[in-house]
């Protein structure tokens, strides 16, 4: 089996490494040896490994009748996309890490693969190196899918953890994410939650089988996080985590990407760092949670590896995967329903007390300028009403 790699930035270079370090290991599981003809990159990389396989143009690659997989490692939209149909379309399975592509295009791709059956896989698109999309396309098939939620984006989670154990700024943070490799080319996309928010669209559009369009889903990133909101959390025995959830209610999907103060008992509250954590409940199995490095260079190459494998062994049969290109309509945001921690000046606190009917003042008395205080279960109309006719400092939805 030959295989070509588009794109040897930091998942590239490491499905390459992968690929020639476990050669042995990966054969004996393909039964055929799997073999890199081509790696696809602008640059040039003089005295690097891949020297030899280094080609410039896409045309070398798919004119090529001895490719029989090809591994879009890229990023973003263009050319991945193209690229990637182009592929599909001359019978090649495709292997991606790209949930931009996924999000927005992977109904398609997938109904074009099934059409020529051959593979188009996306294990590393969302949890890094985590199997997550595997175990939810073919091991939880007998349930009615009730809920996905959790941490989707490690560089958020890793910034998160830096900050409040070592005391380190926002900067700093993202600065060691992206020295890591752990943070998106644009880190907008991983800060204000826009990868997160792929992320669940695309777990979403999977528990369901219908297309979950990424726009529609309410997004809230960390930037708006401060060190108060970090300090009222630890005094509360709580944690602040991007939350990217969706759920089933009254025959309804709800979807949201925001930050979270969760409780210490939550099974999330313990995952930090680069750590990605995704429960799926359904309403057999119950809760199942799936747990491991949510981005980097390896284990997001092992992922894309673990897809090159399952494509080698499934030349012309196609794995089903249930998505159809039917869009699914969300339920409204401002019906969901949570509870929410505010902080408001001082000044404001009976009124806050009045709007909230709040009789009793919790403990947070962290700043003594202002009132804090948690919500009782509200709609999120109903809470952004009553935080119209305040001067609200900040609000973090609370579990
Ligand atoms: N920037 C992403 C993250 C990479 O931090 O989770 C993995 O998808």
């Amino acid at each position: 089996m030959k295989i070509a790699i588009l794109g040897y930035g930091t998942v590239g270079s490491g499905v390459f490494n992968v690929i020639r370090e476990n050669n042995a290991i990966i054969e004996k599981r393909v039964g055929a040896p799997i073999e890199i003809k081509y790696v696809l990159d602008l640059r040039d990389f003089p005295g690097d490994p891949v020297e030899p396989y280094l080609v410039h143009d896409f045309r070398t690659i798919i004119e090529d009748p001895e490719i029989d997989i090809i591994v879009e490692v890229m990023g973003g939209l263009k050319p991945a996309y193209d690229f990637v149909k182009e592929a599909l379309l001359s019978g090649r399975s495709v292997c991606t890490s790209n949930k931009e592509l996924v999000a927005a295009y992977g109904a398609e791709l997938i109904s074009i693969a099934k059409e020529r059956s051959i593979n188009f896989l996306f294990e590393a698109s969302v949890g890094g190196g985590i199997p997550v999309i595997r175990q939810l396309m073919r091991s939880v098939t007998a349930d009615e899918v009730e809920e996905v939620s959790g941490i989707l984006n490690g560089t958020t989670n890793y910034m998160m953890t830096r900050m409040r154990e070592d005391g380190i700024s926002f900067d700093e943070a993202l600065a060691d994410a992206q020295a890591n490799g752990f943070a998106e080319r644009n880190p907008a996309a991983d800060i204000e939650g826009y990868d997160a928010c792929r992320k669940i669209a695309i777990l979403t559009s999977l528990a369901y089988g219908q297309q979950v369009d990424y726009q529609d889903i309410y997004t809230e990133g960390i930037t708006k996080i401060s060190e108060a909101d970090v300090a009222y959390a630890k005094a509360m025995k709580r944690g602040i985590k991007l939350i990217a959830r969706s759920y089933q209610k009254d025959g309804k999907v709800y979807a949201m990407v925001s930050p979270m103060m969760i409780r210490s008992k939550n099974p999330l509250y313990p995952v930090n760092g680069v750590f990605n954590a995704i429960m799926v409940r359904g309403n057999m199995l119950g809760e199942i949670m799936f747990y491991g490095m949510g981005a980097g260079k390896l284990p997001t190459a092992s992922a894309v590896v673990s897809d090159v494998i399952d494509a080698a062994k499934h030349r012309f049969v196609n794995i089903p995967i249930l998505w159809s290109t039917e869009k699914m309509t969300l339920g409204a945001k401002e019906d969901m329903q949570g509870r929410f921690f505010v902080r408001v000046p001082a000044s404001e606190a009976d009124k806050a007390r009045e709007l909230f009917a709040i009789h009793k003042t919790p403990e947070i008395a962290e700043k003594p300028e202002e009132f804090a205080f948690v919500t009782k279960e509200m709609s999120e109309k109903a809470f952004a009403d009553a935080c119209a006719k305040l001067s609200v400092i900040a609000s973090i939805r609370y579990e």
